[in-house]
């Protein structure tokens, strides 16, 4: 039998689920259901190494599984599941803790920029989080890893440790192979186009949970560009915004940026951007309906995570048994 290749990721329900979040990634996960062995899960355990509000995190965590499910992931087709129901994460956590050198930690760039913006809580949970992260993803021995520009340093650091560790106790890890999708849209914010769209600009950022009037205010008061042209034409150099809105409405409508262009030739921004605005609004529609039906669905949610944690365990464990076994942890 041909075996699936695995592929895995995860989302730290830190923030709501956006539009950046959707079109970035899990549009592409869905599109992937059939041809991979697929592992989704929420990063719990990753948010807690700057302080969250515990209500605020129970409720994402729970809305970011429904939103998953509600934007197609099938949770018969996809393994989807809590990080902190699968204890195993925690364990090689620890492990792989012990196999990263505290200078390697040292150069993560997202350690830098986190504990220069929380300088009153640099917890050893921030500096050690790509450990753990590298655990997240050499539990399930996946062939991928999705590498979002901001992730990559951890995941070549993932691949580092696992050589590492393989070099002293034989093959234990599979090595995996970052992943570029081969669509898939970088949204940027609305209102400042050269950063991500991130719940941090909360103006620039459209949530995925957001009531279709606030988003249509969005969209109107994107930025376009400080030249006069007026006019929509695909230049990322030098009319960012107007590309960012560009390739949203690519995104969700599917056509190509001739098509945009000549759809609003002679239009300007003034029905460019409302009409972006109507296409994200009408998107997101059934998936916030579908969203809010599932959550109100306590059992079924229910199910599909623990039904999610029993299957993530049982391969997860699998790994966690061979890396004790090697180091010389007596069997229980
Ligand atoms: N660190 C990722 C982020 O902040 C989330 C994450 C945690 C992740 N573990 C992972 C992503 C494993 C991919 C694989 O976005």
């Amino acid at each position: 039998m041909d075996e699936k290749k695995v592929m895995l990721s995860g989302i730290q329900p830190s923030g709501d689920l956006h539009l950046g979040n959707y079109l970035g990634a899990i549009k592409n996960w869905v599109e992937r259901t059939e041809e991979f062995d697929n592992y989704y899960f929420m990063a719990d355990m990753h948010t807690i190494t700057v302080r969250q509000t515990p209500a605020d995190l129970r409720r994402r965590t729970l809305e970011q599984l429904a939103l998953y499910i509600a934007c197609g992931l099938d949770p018969e087709k996809n393994t989807l599941f809590i990080q902190s129901h699968v204890p195993q994460h925690a364990e090689l956590g620890w492990v792989l803790q012990c196999y990263t050198m505290f200078g390697e930690l040292s150069r993560m760039t997202q350690f830098k920029d986190k504990s220069a913006k929380h300088q009153d809580n640099i917890n050893a949970g921030l500096f050690a989080y790509p450990s753990l992260m590298a655990a997240d993803i050499l539990l399930y021995q996946p062939d991928f890893i999705p590498v979002g520009e901001d992730q990559k340093q951890h995941c070549e650091l993932t691949r580092d440790i696992a050589q590492r560790f393989n070099h002293v106790y034989g093959d234990v890890f599979k090595i995996p192979e970052p992943y570029i999708p081969k669509t898939g849209a970088r949204v940027m914010s609305l209102n400042a186009p050269d950063s991500k769209m991130s719940k941090s600009i909360p103006e620039g950022c459209i949530f995925m949970m957001e009531k279709p009037e606030d988003i249509q205010r969005k969209f109107k008061r994107a930025i376009t560009d400080s030249d006069s042209e007026n006019c929509v034409r695909f230049d990322p150099a030098t009319k960012p915004g107007v590309a960012n809105l560009m390739s949203i409405y690519a995104a969700i409508t599917g056509k190509s940026y001739p098509e945009i262009e000549a759809e609003f030739a002679g239009c300007g921004y003034g029905k460019f951007k409302p009409a972006v605005g109507d296409a994200v609004v009408e998107c997101l529609r059934p998936i916030r309906e579908e969203a809010t039906r599932i959550l109100a669905d306590k059992a079924y949610l229910e199910n599909v995570y623990k039904t999610g944690a029993e299957k993530a365990s049982y391969v997860a464990n699998k790994t966690l048994r061979k890396v004790y076994k090697k180091i010389g942890f007596v069997a229980r």
